[in-house]
């Protein structure tokens, strides 16, 4: 595809050849996102970053990358700060904010939104995630971490075997996640997951269509052992109609250091979590006591966020050819 002033909604828009484009780009970054090497590439240009729900991570990532290349940033993290308290649209929101940025990067928990910003923006729009839709550029940054974690280049992504737990309904990432896995071949996706909260069927119908297999169960502990990489994910309170409800699946899937030893042996299988791990009593998706387990991915997978977003950065904004050949 044709990267420049692009919007970036959903990785339904994208081939398999563009994500090798992306990754390319993404793996010369990372020395400017260590700061061993430094760049001015978008001196001069302004990110918009809207977020209408809590980040942590994406946020200051989005943030850092456009730093790191030299541009400037500006935050609207509070909708009652802003004029849509006096009843301005969102679409009008993008519309303004768009002629002063040269690229928006937004987060909404309405599905639709953001594609109503980008149609609405002269700019163009990153979706930063959208209710329990799609969340892309975490996609990008998980695929790029599974490639780093188990040594494979991205045609060696074809046969990989992926378990991915927790609440699958609702879980913005593993829709993206899936989806771009998708693209591969011979993908074997164990979908674990309490039975009310269940992959979407018509992701699971596109994964099968697409020639994949796919196996879903409850068990945590029999669907992990035959995983190259197990991506945990929390309970989305804040998605379920009555959050109560979410109470009685909080801590239903817990991966501790004697389960994963048990189950996966002396395999090297990275566990992933696009975060936050819910580290409330009663939840913790990921236990504390794999926290010094060389295989727990999780905090080197969100670092791998800032070099993959600067890699989207580049191409949207037509930098892109300064980084080639180092
Ligand atoms: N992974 C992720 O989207 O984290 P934040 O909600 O902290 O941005």
């Amino acid at each position: 595809m044709n990267f420049k002033s692009s919007d970036i909604l959903s990785i339904d828009h994208y081939e398999r050849y563009d994500i090798t484009t992306i990754f390319s780009l993404a793996s010369l970054m990372e020395a400017y996102a260590q700061r061993k090497k430094k760049s001015r590439a978008l001196e001069g240009a302004l990110l918009g970053n809207l977020f209408f729900e809590p980040s942590t991570r994406t946020r200051v990532s989005f943030e850092t990358a456009f730093y790191r290349l030299g541009g400037a940033v500006f935050n609207i993290s509070d909708e009652m700060a802003t004029s849509m308290v006096k009843g301005e649209s969102l679409e009008d929101t993008a519309r303004i904010l768009g002629g002063y940025a040269d690229v928006l990067v937004i987060r909404h928990p309405k599905e639709g939104s953001i594609k109503q910003c980008a149609d609405a923006s002269n700019s163009p729009v990153i979706n930063a995630g959208e209710g329990s839709r799609e969340h892309p550029t975490q996609a990008l940054l998980d695929l790029y971490t599974i490639m780093k974690e188990c040594g494979r280049n991205l045609d060696q992504i074809d046969g990989l075997s992926i378990a991915i737990v927790g609440d699958l309904k609702h879980g913005r990432t593993v829709h993206s996640l899936t989806k771009l896995l998708s693209l591969f071949k011979n993908i074997h996706f164990i979908l674990i997951s309490p039975d009310p909260l269940v992959m979407p069927q018509e992701i699971v119908q596109q994964l099968l269509s697409r020639g994949h297999t796919v196996e879903e169960c409850n068990d945590l502990a029999r669907g992990i052992g035959k995983a190259d990489v197990i991506y945990m994910t929390r309970i989305q309170q804040e998605r379920f109609s009555n959050p109560e409800d979410a109470e009685r699946y909080r801590g239903c899937y817990c991966l501790n250091k004697g389960l994963y030893e048990k189950q996966v042996g002396s395999k090297s299988v990275p566990i992933m979590h696009p975060l936050p791990r819910d580290s409330r009593p009663g939840a913790l998706e990921i236990d504390q006591d794999l926290d010094d387990h060389p295989n727990l991915a999780i905090f080197r997978q969100a670092n791998n966020g800032v070099p993959v977003r600067m890699a989207l950065f580049a191409l949207v904004l037509d930098v892109a050819d300064l980084f080639s050949g180092g």
